[in-house]
């Protein structure tokens, strides 16, 4: 063997649980994606989407993306920059710019590349990237790659980042980069706070709205616009693998920094273009996003409703009061387990273990779509009721 295959074969946590059966990893699923899909021929219901205006199976935006591809063709065989920009890109970057209350948007291929290549080159060797210890892993790599200084602050805690703001030399540029709507514990960051602090130190904010938009705000234009503070935050960041139904992502800022990150921005200049079919299924979610409030209406009242179902069980759910619901089971093997048995009983949940959490913060990472019923929700109560009293996670 290898001197590299030798060491990754030390790698055998995934054959550990494969021989312990509660692998959970690469579910096929056989069917359309909607509340309820197949897999291994087995109906369950899906609670673990990020779906979640649950646009996927909208005949509309198939459409529109099947009419994209007799348009344009399947790919688009090169970057943005160069031979790889559509008029669709365009009107679709001006459509979202609106949408969010900025001058200009950029679209990326996909949303990992947005943060990947924004938060790595705004900030130079003398600068500060300003980081909540829960950010989404892109950011995270984004600000790996980028010669700043980066300074953590805990999560969420506004003294905290006082603190790391009031060590930073007064004239250098600081950028604090946070999600608004925490990926796995679903609970949102203190805005407000937020970009009052960054007025008081001179820094610039950076909002990941993935989990945002098409949740919070008007129409669904995420949670700077539900907090009242897009004038005050400088970029925001959106992905289209989740509300939007389709892939890719962008970034929405001022025309001087959408001007230095279309020039300089390397995940958007060297990688191609995001497809047609992924951009015109976008302009028809935003369509639907614009026309039909009731289903943002309807994702909050199924949301609420499982909120307080899983309180009255006596679930542990921290902070969250979105669609993202974590239940947290604190212990890796439980985790494994209770994710497999709930798949047992017709319900697909996802769950979170080490090492993207210690292994004391484990949970089972429970979320909401507009087209789910109450009904499916009490199904979900039931089971999780059973399952976790089963492993001793409930009393
Ligand atoms: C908070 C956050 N930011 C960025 C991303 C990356 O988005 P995409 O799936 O479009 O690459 C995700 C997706 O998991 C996310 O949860």
């Amino acid at each position: 063997m290898k001197l590299l295959q030798a060491k990754l074969a030390k790698y055998d946590a995934p054959q550990k649980a494969k021989a312990l059966g509660v692998y959970p990893y690469f579910r096929k699923i056989e069917s359309d994606q909607d509340t309820e899909v197949l897999i291994n021929g087995k109906k369950v219901l899906m609670f673990g989407s990020n779906s979640y205006l649950g646009l996927t199976n909208h005949p509309k935006i198939k459409e529109a993306a099947i009419a994209a591809i007799k348009k344009y063709g399947t790919g688009c065989a090169g970057s943005r920059f160069l031979n790889g920009t559509l008029d669709i890109h365009v009107e679709l970057e001006n459509r979202l710019a609106r949408f969010v209350g900025k001058e200009e948007a950029i679209i990326y291929s996909t949303g990992f590349q947005v943060n990947l290549g924004v938060v790595s080159c705004l900030t130079g060797r003398e600068d500060y990237i300003i980081w909540d210890e829960l950010d989404h892993a892109s950011i995270i790599e984004g600000r790996r790659l980028s010669f700043s200084t980066p300074l953590k602050y805990k999560h969420n805690d506004m003294a905290s980042l006082e603190k790391v703001l009031k060590s930073c030399p007064e004239d250098k540029v600081k950028l604090i980069v946070t999600d608004g709507v925490f990926s796995m514990e679903g609970d949102v960051a203190n805005l407000p706070e937020i970009v009052a602090l960054a007025k008081k130190y001179n820094a610039a904010v950076m909002v990941d709205e993935a989990h945002g938009i098409g949740v919070f705000g008007k129409q669904g234009r995420g949670t700077c616009d539900h907090f009242g503070v897009t004038g005050d935050v400088d970029l925001i960041m959106g992905t289209f693998s989740k509300s939007f139904a389709s892939l890719g992502g962008f970034i929405a800022t001022d025309s001087i920094t959408a001007n230095y990150l279309r020039h300089n921005s390397r995940s958007y200049i060297f990688s191609a273009s995001i497809t047609p079919a992924s951009t015109a299924a976008v302009g028809a979610a935003l369509d639907i996003m614009e026309s039909e409030p009731e289903r943002i209406a309807h994702l909050w009242e199924v949301t609420n409703y499982a909120l307080e179902g899983f309180r009255n069980l006596g679930c542990e759910i921290g902070h969250t009061s979105t669609p993202i619901i974590p239940l947290f089971i604190r212990d890796n093997e439980k985790t494994f387990r209770v994710t497999r048995d709930l798949f047992d009983e017709g319900v697909f949940v996802n769950p979170v273990v080490s090492p993207a959490v210690a292994p004391s913060d484990t949970l089972i990472r429970f979320s909401l779509m507009a087209t789910h019923t109450k009904e499916q929700v009490d199904f979900a109560l039931d089971k999780i009721e059973k399952c976790f009293k089963r492993l001793g996670i409930l009393k």
